[in-house]
């Protein structure tokens, strides 16, 4: 197995994550989980979105988490947006990098954005030109990349086809969202492969949620074929409010004891990660959803 040496991991828990909650979580608590995060070593966080408030009230803070945060040498804080009003208040708030999001799906796109693909990469168009202009780095995500929930199997063609569209704006990074974890690893390599006619595979992240409990197979499988970028959640927080019985996304914890079983670097304190990982379930007020960071909570207790 030929496998990549080092791995960047980008932590989306205080966005993918707390956007799915239902409990509003201050944004006191929003900073200190980032902040912790950034203690166990990583260098991506994405810290919110400026989305519409009507549609996800438990970002409507992030301009607050952003003005807040002590922001550490480093590290990035990607934020969400998708429009240029969003783009403007990412702005104001000082943001160092957005994240622009699509879908391979038109209902998904409808049900998400309130509109079609092809109106959503148009409304990305004059984001990415604005970003650039100011010297912001874009992320482009691609959601529903397996299955949509009100449209059953994605063509990978489709997927490949918005991911080209979301690279030639200017992304520096396509990540590809298997929003509903429904993918093995046998479809998720079919998709990657045809994605990687059009993008570089070094371009290219996992973002996997484990709904099914899939989603580390499925880092593995995309690690075979050179993808060395995955997302994941601390404590395996999140979903997505508009695809109905999503869980979270593969829990950070999981991730990096899979990578230093396999050798590969991270960067990452594994002890700090899961420390971080219990402070938001406590504030929850529940269990963290990592297998590792439940087992090394026994091992310790022992
Ligand atoms: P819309 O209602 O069609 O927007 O929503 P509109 O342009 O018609 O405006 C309606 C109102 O919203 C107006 O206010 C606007 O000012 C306001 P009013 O005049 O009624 O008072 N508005 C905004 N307010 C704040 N910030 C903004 C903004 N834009 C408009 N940026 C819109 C369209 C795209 C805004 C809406 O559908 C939306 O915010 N959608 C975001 C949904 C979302 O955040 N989903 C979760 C993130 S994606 C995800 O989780 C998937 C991912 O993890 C990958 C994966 O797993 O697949 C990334
Ligand atoms: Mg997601």
């Amino acid at each position: 197995m030929k496998l990549p040496k080092k791995v960047r991991m980008v932590e989306v828990g205080p966005r993918d994550g707390l956007q799915n909650e239902a409990a509003s979580v201050p944004a006191a608590t929003k900073i200190a989980l980032i902040e912790r995060l950034a203690g166990a070593g990583l260098k991506t966080i994405e810290a919110g979105s400026f989305v519409s408030p009507k549609w996800i009230p438990q970002m409507a803070d992030t301009g607050e988490v952003l003005a807040r945060l002590k922001r550490v040498a480093g590290v990035r804080y990607p934020v969400l947006v998708p429009n240029m009003k969003g783009f403007e208040a990412a702005l104001a708030a000082g943001c160092d990098e957005i994240a622009i999001f699509a879908a391979a799906s038109e209902s998904f796109s409808q049900r998400n954005t309130n509109c079609s693909i092809a109106e959503s990469l148009a409304r990305f168009a004059p984001v990415a030109e604005a970003a650039r202009e100011k010297n912001i780095r874009v992320r482009g995500y691609v959601s529903t990349v397996i299955d949509c929930p009100y449209e059953g199997p994605i063509a990978p063609e489709a997927v490949a086809k918005v991911a080209a569209r979301l690279f030639a704006l200017g992304s520096y990074e396509i990540s590809l969202g298997d929003t509903i974890g429904t993918g093995t690893p046998g479809r998720v390599l079919t998709m990657i492969e045809t994605v990687a006619k059009e993008i570089p595979v070094d371009r290219l992240a996992g973002h996997y949620h484990d709904t099914y409990g899939q989603a580390l197979a499925n880092i593995l499988a995309s690690l075979e074929l050179g993808v060395a970028t995955f997302d994941s959640s601390v404590a395996g927080l999140g979903g997505c409010p508009y695809a109905p019985g999503a869980t979270g996304n593969v829990a950070s914890e999981d991730v990096v004891y899979l990578l230093n079983g396999l050798g590969i670097e991270t960067g990452i304190d594994l002890a700090k990660l899961a420390e971080a990982g219990r402070f938001i379930s406590a504030a929850l007020g529940r269990e963290p959803q990592s297998k590792v960071a439940r087992a090394l909570a026994a091992k310790g207790a022992k």
